[in-house]
């Protein structure tokens, strides 16, 4: 029998509940975390036990023993417990599972494929032609017309999944393509591998934006096959504890407000209601265009909120452009936002003005809007969130640059984490290490210093160069700006093991 419970021992690490703090600081905590088997959640810590003997003399207290390979069975009264260390002379340490709060999984094969474009033509050149492939051709269905994933859906969602774990992504919400076989079958995948997902059929049904072969063919059949992924995720993990559905008109544009409107109702429609993704005010020509397309809206934020698509579970991604009326209402829904730095540079749309948002009271998280981001990792996005935010001061008026534009690394790791966790609206339950929690966490490995190794360091095994010198913060900024996924030695989701390098 599995041990019920698994222990973790060693350094901790995890940012605070709130952002707004004056100077944001890591939490440091050594010790032990306890999470049980039968549910993945955090049970407790101990920051009391500092040493190896220390941590035997905890699993005494606790009536626990070590789990050990070919145990024998009776080996008393005590119950067996499995534990995982940290090792400190490898500068390793636990932290909490990255969040992607914005990647679409079908595009993961351009990843790096963008050259000059901008948004809308790179829609059309680039993107609308790769997610069009994942549906099948009429030539190809089998028998009675009934479609399958073709075989490209399989490879690039296997390896979408397979990259952000080893980079730490514990949680995404994906944007797949119309198609309803392939994207199921991306909500089967994740629910295999244990990956937690948000998925969401793309719904695209307006031909003013569409193009013929890449559309829904009518609102009516936008909601059906939306409804019929909501349905098979719903059948597929019934409790939502690992997969969940998540509505996605893709922008504004590409949607009728038939479907808007439809979709709008089908959120409210489910207990609690459904979470709602979509893209927002990410560049200048796509506000002008959303503008003409929707005369009647005040703004591009009021567009969704005519549909009541702006709730507490919908995710808005970019909002680099937003006016302070569109901040002010979407705070007052109480709607996120997903922070994309990589994609918003690769694509020229903007700089997000995060501090902005933030002072509005409006909760933001970090993606990597793969693939106008070019990379699956949130470590780069903290990265990318942290330099944009020091150019965003030179394109202000001298008046209006204060400094406080600028992220300090501990912030844009807290958006990774805490934010992103609160931008799916599951703040209580992953992000951080506290009781009660899911175990979602990765374990980070820094290496040993160079003063411990006789000849010079192994190049193979990461970029990021200690000298044992380092403060635990200094050794956090290192890894952050120095550090990828050759640092990630596992990666646990509910409690679960999903990823182990090897
Ligand atoms: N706006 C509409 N569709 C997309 C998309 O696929 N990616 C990005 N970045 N913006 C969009
Ligand atoms: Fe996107």
């Amino acid at each position: 029998m599995a041990p019920a419970y698994t222990v973790f021992y060693g350094t901790f690490i995890d940012l605070p509940r709130s952002i707004t703090e004056e100077k944001l600081a890591l939490d440091i905590n050594h010790g032990t975390l306890w999470v049980s088997s039968v549910d993945g959640r955090i049970k407790g810590f101990d920051w009391t036990v500092h040493s190896e003997k220390e941590l035997e003399a905890f699993l005494q207290k606790e009536g626990w023993v070590e789990e050990v390979e070919n145990m024998q069975n009776g080996v008393g009264p005590q119950e067996k417990v499995k534990i995982v260390r940290a090792r400190e002379d490898q500068n390793e340490f636990f932290f909490p599972g990255f969040i992607d709060t914005h990647i679409h999984a079908p595009q993961y094969p351009n990843s790096g494929l963008f050259g000059s474009s901008t948004l809308l033509d790179w829609l059309e050149r680039y993107t609308f032609p790769l997610e069009s492939s994942f549906g099948q051709k009429e030539e190809e269905k089998e028998d009675e017309g009934k479609e399958v994933a073709p075989p490209r859906a399989h490879t690039a969602y296997k390896q979408v999944i397979s990259r952000t774990l080893s980079h730490g992504t514990t949680c995404a919400s994906y944007f797949a393509t119309i198609h309803v076989p392939a994207t199921s079958l991306l909500a089967s995948l994740c629910h295999a591998r244990g990956q937690r997902a948000f998925i969401g059929r793309v719904c695209m049904d307006n031909p003013a934006f569409c193009p013929d072969y890449y559309r829904d063919a009518s609102a009516e059949e936008s909601l059906a096959r939306t409804e019929a992924i909501v349905s098979h995720i719903h059948t597929l993990d019934p409790k939502g504890t690992l997969v969940k559905p998540i509505l996605t008109p893709r922008f504004a544009p590409t949607c009728s407000p038939a479907a808007l409107s439809g979709l709008g109702h089908l959120a409210a429609s489910y207990s609690p209601p459904l979470h709602i993704q979509t893209h927002i005010s990410e560049n200048v020509d796509e506000v002008k265009l959303v503008k003409k397309l929707f005369p009647e809206a005040t703004n591009y934020a009021d567009v969704y909120d005519r549909f009541d698509l702006l709730t507490r579970r919908t995710i808005l991604a970019h909002a680099v452009h937003l006016t302070p009326d569109e901040r002010r209402l979407i705070h007052s829904r109480q709607a996120k936002v997903s922070h994309c730095p990589a994609s918003n540079s690769a694509l020229g749309s903007g700089i997000c003005p995060v501090r902005v948002l933030l002072d509005d009271g409006i909760t933001v998280g970090l993606g990597t809007d793969v693939s106008g981001g070019y990379s699956p990792s949130i470590l780069e996005a903290v990265r990318q969130a942290c330099l944009v935010s020091r150019l965003l001061g030179h394109t202000l008026p001298a008046e209006k640059q204060t400094g406080r534009e600028k992220l300090s690394v501990e912030e844009a790791l807290y958006l990774a984490t805490r934010g992103g966790a609160a931008v799916v609206d599951m703040a209580g339950e992953i992000g951080g290490f506290e009781e009660g929690m899911f175990f979602d966490a990765q374990l980070i490995g820094l290496g040993s210093p160079l003063s411990d190794v006789e000849e010079s360091a192994d190049l193979a095994s990461g970029n990021v160069d200690l000298f044992g010198w380092e403060s635990w913060p200094e050794k956090i900024h290192k890894w952050v700006w120095t550090g990828d996924d050759r640092n990630v030695g596992a990666v646990w989701v509910n409690g679960r093991l999903v990823h182990a390098r090897e």
